[in-house]
């Protein structure tokens, strides 16, 4: 079923696991992550960022292939759909009333007052549906649709007010995560994270999962970290695949040809990425 993070948040935090967000591109990658999920029986986050909706012909399209696919698949893990960074009330409000059923709002870029204060408003909206709320204190370093930024860790205290006084759900505090690959390895900040831990009592989020040792994973997860964002790692599993395709059949030019070996690559990793989070088999 559609549901909103909440329950599957609290469930995996509570019981030492993590549930992925995998992004979403295109019709293959919903195929792809809903049968991933089905076969490893694993609760599921499908994250859309606003260039990916827009891409797909905007949010009311996603949520109808989302629904429609579910539907024919005959889906029982628990699906939600999830606005990833949202920028702005109008567009948190937009997936909202398109059906999303989570958003996250990503006001990290303001000042911490003015993170707050569009936070709660997104909460109160959200929370009148059903719609669970991530927010994000700090900055998460590297690319996301075009815009590149530098690492800025989070503060703690800043994390508790953005928890208590806008009421979300989950919290993105960043802590040297980086969206792409890493360049070396990462240096994610886990005394902050345990005192952030102790200082908020909802589920934390970890961006940028592409390339993040599984020891970090572990540590990460048991200082309470319930969602994992991973969007790169598939987009290069997906896109070595077709390429090995495209250049050992130079002949073929059938999409479904060489864009079903990039699927079954996406399915592959969404899977491998559920066992190493702990999720498999909690649905
Ligand atoms: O919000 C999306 C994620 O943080 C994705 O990060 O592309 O490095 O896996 P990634
Ligand atoms: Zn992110």
């Amino acid at each position: 079923p559609l549901v909103s993070m909440k329950e599957m948040l609290e469930k995996g935090k509570e019981n030492g696991y993590a549930v992925g967000q995998f992004n979403i591109n295109n019709l293959e990658y919903i195929q792809a992550i809903l049968k991933a999920a089905e076969e490893e029986k694993s609760p599921v986050i499908l994250g859309v960022s606003e260039g990916a909706g827009k891409y797909m012909g905007g949010f009311n399209v996603v949520v109808a292939m989302v629904k429609s696919l579910m539907e024919s698949y005959g889906t029982t893990v628990p699906v939600a759909i999830h606005l990833d960074h949202g920028s702005s009330f109008e567009k948190a409000a937009e997936a909202i009333h398109a059906g999303f059923t989570s958003v996250m709002i990503d006001a990290s870029h303001s000042p911490i007052d003015e993170n707050i204060a569009t936070t709660k408003k997104v909460v109160e909206l959200a929370h009148i549906h059903g719609v669970s709320v991530e927010a994000e204190v700090g900055t998460v370093g590297g690319e996301e649709d075009g815009v590149i930024g530098g690492i800025n860790y989070a503060d703690p205290n800043e994390c508790k007010r953005l928890v208590t006084e806008a009421g979300v759900d989950c919290l993105a505090p960043a802590l040297g995560s980086v969206h792409g690959p890493y360049q070396g390895e990462p240096n994610l900040g886990f005394k902050e994270m345990e005192e952030i831990l102790n200082l908020v009592n909802v589920p934390l989020v970890l961006h940028g999962g592409t390339g993040i040792p599984t020891k970090d994973i572990q540590k990460a997860v048991s200082l309470g970290t319930a969602k994992i964002n991973v969007n790169t790692e598939n987009q290069i599993a997906q896109t070595k695949a077709i390429r090995e395709t495209l250049a050992a059949k130079p002949d073929v030019y059938d999409p479904r040809k060489y864009l079903g070996p990039g699927t079954e690559a996406i399915i592959e990793t969404v899977k491998g990425k559920m066992r190493e989070f702990g999720s498999s088999q909690q649905a």
